[in-house]
């Protein structure tokens, strides 16, 4: 707890550019979730360079995806919104956990079988240990609530285990994190392939909606998206395309399942492409007019990098410092 409130960690990488599924999923998720918690949220820079990165390029990124958190309404004097690169105490504490993680629990991690997979000439050991160092950013706030999309559920059970394996040994050192799944988007689904998760890193387009999109672009996507030839708007398995445009279409706007046949009934999919372009234009519109009036905001911007991190810092050590006893290393004289 921190000042009488749970607590919430969430991250995201700055690789590639935000899809909407990282704003359905996820960030949406964190602005409904940030009044009741206490809250931190990371550009996981250090979780980027497991894969190869131009420097430039990602300096770059990571400032756009802070100032995107603050644009979609995350407020940065009540929320830690910061670099994971400013605090010191991740590296240190997924240091300390890989020493209590089983090379097997690594092994059976999808992602690392997805990313080896797709970068065969680089599979360094941080992409290896990559779900450690995940650990590591989540119980070093102690936080209670972690809102992701279903993708990092697989990284959220190890953090579980490690922290109860870890309390098992020293007692109660780390509060065990619950995952926070939306009941709507939490996997949006590639728009070209609907079998597979819309993704930072496809190399079609067309696939993701960018949260950088404008207008035309956004529509011209939804236009091309893949459905199907029933020709019948259903919200059913047997109808994955279909079933993603709906998908996009309420967690845009709120609506439930029921509202949406309704309104679709005996309608075309022309139909529908179009209401989904205006749903997601409505959100990404807003959003892309923030980020640009902080881009110019350079004072204002570099003020939250530097208060924020030194937040964190403040609450990382706390749990740092009880871990680093508790495992034996020697006290540090003052
Ligand atoms: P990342 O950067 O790949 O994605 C950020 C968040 O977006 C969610 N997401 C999606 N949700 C719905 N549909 C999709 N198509 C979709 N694609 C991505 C992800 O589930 C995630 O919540 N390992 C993490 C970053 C991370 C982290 C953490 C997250 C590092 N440390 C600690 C939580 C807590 C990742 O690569 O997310």
């Amino acid at each position: 707890m921190i000042n009488d409130k749970k607590v919430l960690f969430s991250g995201m990488q700055a690789t590639g550019n935000l899809t909407i599924g990282n704003y359905l999923g996820a960030l949406k998720n964190w602005i409904t979730l940030s009044d009741e918690y206490e809250c931190f949220y990371s550009v996981v820079d250090m979780h980027s360079i497991t894969v190869r990165q131009n420097p430039a390029e990602l300096r770059k990124r990571a400032r756009k995806l802070l100032q995107i958190y603050i644009a979609a309404g995350l407020d940065p004097e009540k929320n830690c919104i910061y670099y994971q690169s400013h605090v010191s105490g991740h590296a240190e504490l997924a240091w300390i956990l890989n020493c209590f993680t089983y090379m097997g629990e690594l092994n059976r991690m999808t992602q690392f079988k997805d990313k080896s997979a797709k970068h065969a000439d680089n599979i360094n050991a941080g992409l290896f240990t990559y779900p450690v160092l995940m650990a590591a950013d989540i119980l070093l706030y102690q936080a209670d609530v972690v809102p992701v999309g279903i993708d990092q559920m697989q990284h959220l059970e190890l953090t579980r285990d490690l922290a109860e394996r870890f309390n098992n040994i020293y007692g109660d050192v780390f509060t065990v994190p619950e995952a926070y799944i939306g009941k709507v988007g939490a996997k949006i689904m590639s728009l070209q392939d609907p079998s597979k998760k819309m993704s930072k890193s496809d190399e079609n387009p067309n696939a993701s909606i960018y949260l950088m999109d404008d207008a035309d672009t956004v529509a011209r996507k939804c236009k091309r998206a893949v459905t199907d030839s029933e020709g019948v708007i259903l919200y059913r398995d047997e109808q994955p395309g279909v079933k993603n445009l709906l998908d996009i279409y309420r967690a845009c706007t709120g609506k439930s399942v029921e509202e949406v046949l309704k309104e679709f009934e005996g309608q075309g999919y022309g139909v529908l492409k179009t209401a989904v372009t205006e749903s997601v234009n409505s959100v990404l519109q807003p959003l892309q007019a923030r980020v640009a009036e902080l881009e110019k905001d350079k004072g204002y911007v570099d003020s939250i990098i530097k208060n924020n991190a030194e937040k964190a810092q403040y609450y990382s050590n706390k749990t740092l410092r009880k871990v680093q006893k508790k495992i034996g290393f020697p006290e540090r004289i003052r």
